[in-house]
């Protein structure tokens, strides 16, 4: 049986509280009481809950802000908040709705009102919390491959975070950028298939093993078909080796058959890897790598405009928040960001 539903309410009167668990007693949920702004945010971070009932008007920072600062949080955003205001114009709960929240209750509320909307909610909860399992199975594909080119420990995550970053400065949308970066994640996992001898072979790769390398983005993209949510990123996937001028694989594709996010990633592939040891040789300094690139530009393999925006990013020194560049760092869990609570503001 699943454990019980944490709910935790965020008011400083007490009535309300007890209103509020009154009204719920019989679901069977675990309650946690907030009175301020600033504890609630404490109290997510030891223990993210399932679901928040807010009070617009706390102590400290408001309601409205709280909202904020848990929606765009890599945790607090799957938290479904229900804002609890005393105020019913239109004008304030689109303000609460802008700052993400998931739904209104005004005071006094309707018990039977309030049951249904946080039944609602806990179902949205439930199907969030499913999406993350298929974060997780992303992760876990991309470690598969990681464990078995100790090459690349690191690559997938830094291929996936620095074609975010290229993918933001040429004005993709978010929706864009998640899917850039699920196939900056899983660009390789095709290589599962790939003998490891010939993964981390030192020479040069006889004509067999070259295509045994060359079959991994078409056996990345058939073992990322089950996965629902890779609809969209599976062509990512399969066209990260493909250049502008036809020389690429797996399909040869030529100009703008490739989709800019594939041209992205591909970019993104090709520094990460110039730039980092392999088993044929050490990592080549950044400013190398990028004059590497800027030839086979001038060759035709890459695109320009994108490049010019790549040297933009990455020209004085690309390195990773914490990290030296090229480093192996411990995997990031993308589910597992913390929650800081804010530095209390000064007392007025
Ligand atoms: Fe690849």
């Amino acid at each position: 049986m699943a454990d019980a539903a944490r709910v935790l309410i965020v008011d400083d009167e007490d009535l309300v509280v007890e209103a509020i668990r009154a009204a719920l007693r019989d679901e069977g949920y675990e309650f946690s009481r907030a009175a301020d702004g600033l504890q609630a945010l404490a109290l997510v971070a030891e223990r993210v809950p399932d679901l928040i009932i807010l009070d617009v008007l706390i102590p400290g920072i408001t309601g409205y802000e709280v909202c904020s600062i848990l929606k765009n949080d890599p945790i607090g955003r799957f938290i479904p908040i229900m804002l609890v205001t005393g105020l019913s114009s239109t004008d304030e709960m689109v303000h609460g709705f802008d700052r993400g929240a998931d739904d209104f209750i005004g005071k006094p509320f309707n018990a039977h009102e309030l049951r249904a909307r946080v039944r609602s909610l806990l179902r949205f909860k439930n199907l969030t919390d499913r999406l993350e399992h298929v974060s997780a199975v992303i992760e876990t594909l991309a470690n598969a491959v990681e464990a078995r080119d100790r090459y690349t420990v690191g690559h997938a995550r830094r291929v996936a975070t620095l074609s975010a970053e290229l993918a933001r400065a040429c004005g993709a949308s978010d929706t864009e950028l998640d899917d850039i970066r699920s196939a900056g994640i899983l660009h390789d996992v095709g290589k599962i298939g790939t003998p490891e001898a010939v993964l981390n072979k030192p020479g040069a790769l006889t004509a067999a093993e070259r295509r045994q390398i060359e079959a991994h983005p078409v056996l990345g993209g058939r073992i990322c078909r089950p996965l629902r949510t890779s609809a969209n990123f599976r062509s990512i996937i399969r066209h990260h080796h493909e250049r502008l001028d036809g020389s690429g694989y797996p399909d040869g594709l030529k100009g703008d058959e490739i989709h800019m996010a594939a041209r992205t990633v591909a970019l993104c592939d090709i520094f990460d890897a110039l730039t980092t040891d392999r088993p044929y040789r050490k990592g080549l300094p950044q400013e190398v790598g990028l004059q590497i690139i800027r030839d086979e530009v001038k060759r035709g393999y890459w695109d320009r405009e994108l490049f010019e925006v790549f040297v933009d990013l990455v020209g004085d020194g690309w390195h990773y928040e914490g990290t030296e560049f090229g480093m192996e760092t411990e995997p990031a869990m993308p589910m597992q960001g913390a929650i800081v609570p804010p530095v209390p503001v000064a007392a007025p």
